[in-house]
């Protein structure tokens, strides 16, 4: 099955958190950061997290530079990229960021034979994607719909459904120089068979300092 590159964009504490348990979102890195995955948004044609993500942190997902965005119109591709999820149910907000901020389509991934609430039909495309859902035929889909770069950008459910299946590219891993230290706090990944273990290592493309957070960019599979 023809898919897009795959490239998982994660920031995470030293000790491996991506959040705190606080209501609150934990900004872990800077503007700097920030703007570097603004960056990786406006090469992407797809943006996909998770359901939970978006019911807990409301993001918008959107390419905020101007200057990115008229460089993709210039280029003859959409202002902003496509928005996806994944959810067991659609139970969604249709009045969350993800549905109302942009232009362009947004797309619900479900397990086949799930119907989704009335809202989120109204809100978005609704696609079954097997049963169980398989992110093979959500890469799939997407490809269908002209998605040659997709950027998963969290949270833990999605970096391990992705990981594990052996479907992501390239992980862009920012550690924060700072410690959640909280037991019950999201890491970056559940536990999971993952292709890549002690036999079959990760390959380090890149380490940069972006302020004071460390990028590392692994490349995991055949160059694609
Ligand atoms: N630091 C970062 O870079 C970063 C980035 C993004 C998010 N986060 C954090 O990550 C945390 C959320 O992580 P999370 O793991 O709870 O949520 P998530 O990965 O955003 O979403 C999990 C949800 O995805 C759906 N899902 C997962 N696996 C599925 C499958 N196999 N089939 C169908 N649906 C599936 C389910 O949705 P339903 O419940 O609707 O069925 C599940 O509740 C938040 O604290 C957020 O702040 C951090």
């Amino acid at each position: 099955m023809a898919r897009p590159r795959v490239v998982l964009s994660v920031a995470t504490s030293v000790d491996g958190c991506i959040d705190d348990t606080s209501p609150q979102r934990l900004i872990l890195s800077g503007p700097q950061d920030l703007d570097r995955v603004d960056g990786e948004r406006a090469a992407a044609d797809a943006i996909l997290v998770g359901a939970s993500t978006i019911r807990r942190d409301d993001p918008r997902l959107l390419v905020r530079s101007a200057e990115r965005i008229a460089e993709r119109v210039a280029g003859g591709r959409a202002p902003q990229p496509l928005k996806a999820t994944i959810s067991s149910g659609g139970r969604l907000d249709p009045s969350a960021r993800f549905f109302t901020t942009g232009e362009q389509p947004k797309l619900v991934y479900l397990p086949a034979g799930v119907e989704a609430p009335h809202g989120v039909r109204a809100a978005a495309t609704v696609v079954p994607a097997g049963d169980p859902l398989d992110p093979a035929l959500v890469l799939a889909d997407l490809h269908e719909r002209g998605v040659r770069t997709l950027l998963v950008e969290g949270g833990t459910a999605m970096h391990t459904l992705f990981l594990t299946a052996d479907l992501v590219d390239e992980l862009q891993l920012a550690v924060a120089p700072i410690f959640v230290g909280n037991a019950g706090a999201p890491r970056f990944v559940g536990a999971g068979v993952f292709p890549h273990g002690p036999e079959h290592r990760m390959r380090l493309a890149e380490v940069r300092r972006v302020d004071d957070v460390v990028l590392a960019r692994y490349l995991l599979g055949d160059a694609r």
